[in-house]
């Protein structure tokens, strides 16, 4: 070999290497390339204590390194990392800056632990909440999904490690996902659960993570249209595609063919029985060379970049990223209602104070599957309260098994905080069934034991306030009438209960916004079985098909509130050239500052085909100060109004006038609206 690996190779370089290599190496070389090793070794040393990188691929001889792969969404899954909010809290803040600074930190504590392949973003569209991982993904618009994916790989890629955008695609119904065939139309696949993939790719996302699950009919590891039809050609993805893990890659033939680059996390299809096809000749040697230079070429772009800065192990954890995850948890709590300004309760008016619920003093961040961040060092929503109040308030506390003594401290507090929803026991990632743990949620109502207590509670005590644990939508039609205050606090990480006491006694004014829709009933939303072999996903969810059916939601999407009010004057809207230009003037009207998520619809009301009514085109969050007015200005390139025409197999944009609204939800009240011919 006469090319040499070294750092700060230029793409040309790195080419040249990737073209010597294949010429150099042997078939098993290669094929030792493009899987996972050493997994039952490192896992039985391991013991689920989840502190292990899981090698792959690398070849000692040529100098080319091994990825080292570690989860996950919510933070590195590794002992003492920094634990995060899920994802999907991390949606509700719509803060792109702020998600890639949680990249940035996660990037460096992967480092930090030895791995530079990164089990993250999860970028599924969540088309129903009862799906068990919908917190590790961002919510239910493809727009806002995208923008979230990219800037969470944009911060982890700073730091030269590769983030990996999964699982491509249609992944959600956790019970079936080794078997479900999801069934869907082009159109809908193009539109709706594929372009927050694309723009992450655009945004330069390394690598990508095949989903178990079937589309139309084949496995997506083994999915040609999927992965090579339209990732590798249509999109001219450059980086390598590795399988999801327990049984990601079903057949050898299909997998290599449909397009899997790696398998992962150990060779169970690939290495010999590989090895074994191509002498066959039943698989083409450009396949896997094709394979292997991707990995080469992308694990080099990496490992051979300059790193910015050092990466020591006491960044793990460090106070610096743990004050981050706080403000992270404090920029996503959504407030849904607060009866006669309730919130933010005052100290001086405040004398006692009941906290209720199993909830309430419970180390709680979420699912305990491959996302698990292992950290012991937790603030419940208890201690949170009672580190903020010191002795200025007297805080009492139960369970609230006993309604007896919940009646009796209701009627003699001041105010009753009841934090009530879910556990890694009622939702989260499914294994097998020997391994037992929950995936979907069986309902989408609270426990009966919470309900009881907000209901005995509220007869009892008007100044009630709802704080929901959870990771995606939870109905309330039973209780939201009997209470003042609802604030959806998520599954918030390691300080979520110091951000939830920050909120509550308004130190922080609430900007987080839903991420999703939360309907009145179940039945509005679409079909959706856990245990089931084949389910068609249609072209309608989440606020487009509430839209679709006139139906008025509890609670829209990008909907939340704030302890001040905005106004939103003047819309503009100008065409020019490629580009449509919106603006708003957004005023701060109430006392005391606040952060606002804009949001800006373009609506199709005017087209041909069916189209949604309108769809999210963008958004941005503000600081405003009392009295401040800002200009909030949006762009948004034409091409991004086109549909998918599956007869001329193009995206085409209609010549029509479009309805572009913007304001501070998705509901028709909180838009101002004009149209615009193009
Ligand atoms: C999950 C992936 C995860 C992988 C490794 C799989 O079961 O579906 O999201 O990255 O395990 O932990």
């Amino acid at each position: 070999m006469v090319l040499k690996i070294k750092d700060g190779l230029t793409p040309q370089e790195i080419e040249d290497f990737a073209s010597q290599a294949l010429s150099e190496m042997t078939l098993k070389e290669k094929v030792h390339l493009m899987s996972g090793h050493d997994f039952f070794k490192i896992m039985l040393k391991d013991r689920g204590k989840g502190r292990s990188v899981i090698p792959g691929g690398g070849l000692k001889r040529l100098g080319i390194p091994a990825f080292r792969f570690i989860d996950g969404p919510r933070g590195v899954v590794i002992p003492g990392s920094t634990c995060f909010p899920v994802s999907m809290a991390r949606g509700a803040s719509w803060d792109i800056k702020l998600e890639e600074e949680v990249g940035e930190v996660i990037g460096k504590e992967v480092r930090a632990h030895g791995g530079n392949l990164y089990g993250a973003p999860c970028i599924n569209l969540l088309r129903h909440p009862a799906w068990g991982r919908a917190q590790e993904t961002y919510g239910e618009d493809p727009y806002h999904l995208g923008e979230l994916g990219s800037a969470l790989s944009r911060g982890v890629q700073k730091h030269n490690v590769m983030a990996t955008i999964k699982h491509f695609t249609a992944n959600s119904i956790e019970y079936s996902r080794f078997k479900v065939n999801v069934v869907m139309n082009e159109r809908t696949l193009r539109e709706v659960y594929l372009p927050h993939f694309k723009k992450c790719i655009e945004n330069g996302c390394a690598t990508v993570m095949s989903a178990y699950n079937k589309l139309n009919g084949k496995y997506c590891g083994h999915n040609t249209h999927l992965l090579r039809d339209i990732l590798k050609g249509d999109w001219q993805f450059k980086g390598f595609v590795h399988s999801d893990w327990m049984d990601g890659l079903y057949d050898t033939i299909a997998g290599i063919n449909g397009g899997l680059d790696v398998e992962m996390p150990r060779v169970k299809h690939y290495g010999t029985k590989l090895i074994k096809a191509v002498e066959k000749g039943e698989v083409s040697i450009d396949l896997i060379d094709d394979s292997v230079r991707r990995i080469i070429s992308t694990m080099l772009s990496y490992t051979t970049r300059k790193d910015p800065q050092q990466y020591h192990s006491d960044l793990v954890g460090c106070e610096e990223h743990v004050r981050l995850s706080r403000e992270v948890a404090e920029k996503s709590m959504v407030l849904l209602k607060n009866s006669n300004d309730l919130l933010p309760l005052e100290m001086n008016t405040i004398n006692k104070l009941a906290v209720f619920g199993r909830l309430a003093d419970l180390k709680n961040t979420g699912d305990h599957g491959s996302s698990q961040v292992h950290q012991d060092n937790i603030v419940t929503p208890l201690q949170g309260i009672k580190n903020f109040v010191g002795n200025k308030v007297d805080v009492v506390y139960t369970e609230g098994k006993d309604l007896e003594e919940v009646k009796n401290l209701s009627q003699n507090v001041d105010a009753v905080v009841i934090i009530a929803g879910y556990t890694f026991r009622d939702e989260g990632e499914y294994i097998r069934q020997f391994i037992r743990r929950v995936g979907d949620r069986e309902s989408l109502e609270l426990k009966a034991d919470d309900i009881n207590i907000i209901k005995t509670v509220s007869d009892l005590n008007s100044n009630t306030i709802v704080i929901l644990i959870g990771g995606s939508a939870i109905m309330m039609e039973q209780w939201i009438d009997n209470v003042s205050a609802v604030l959806m606090a998520w599954y918030s990480g390691m300080q979520g209960g110091n951000a939830l006491a920050d909120i509550l006694f308004g130190k922080v004014n609430p900007s987080g916004k839903l991420p999703f829709t939360i309907p009145k009933k179940e039945s509005d939303l679409p079909y959706f079985k856990a245990h089931i072999d084949e389910i068609e996903y249609g072209y309608y969810h989440g606020y487009t098909l509430m839209d679709k059916k006139e139906i008025n939601p509890r609670f829209p999407f990008g909907f939340g509130l704030s302890y001040t009010q905005y106004r939103y004057d003047n819309l503009e809207v100008k065409s020019s050239g490629d580009i449509i230009i919106a603006s708003i003037e957004v005023s701060n009207i109430g006392k005391i500052a606040g952060e606002e998520v804009i949001q800006l619809y373009v609506g199709f009301e005017n087209s041909n085909v069916d189209r949604p009514k309108k769809l999210l085109k963008g958004f941005k969050k503000v600081f405003l100060s009392p009295n401040q007015t800002q200009k909030v200005t949006i762009e948004i390139p034409k091409k991004n109004l086109a549909w998918y025409n599956p007869e001329t197999k193009r995206w085409e944009v209609e010549d029509m006038p479009y309805i572009i609204s913007m304001g501070s939800s998705s509901k028709e009240e909180d838009l101002v609206s004009t149209q615009l011919k193009i």
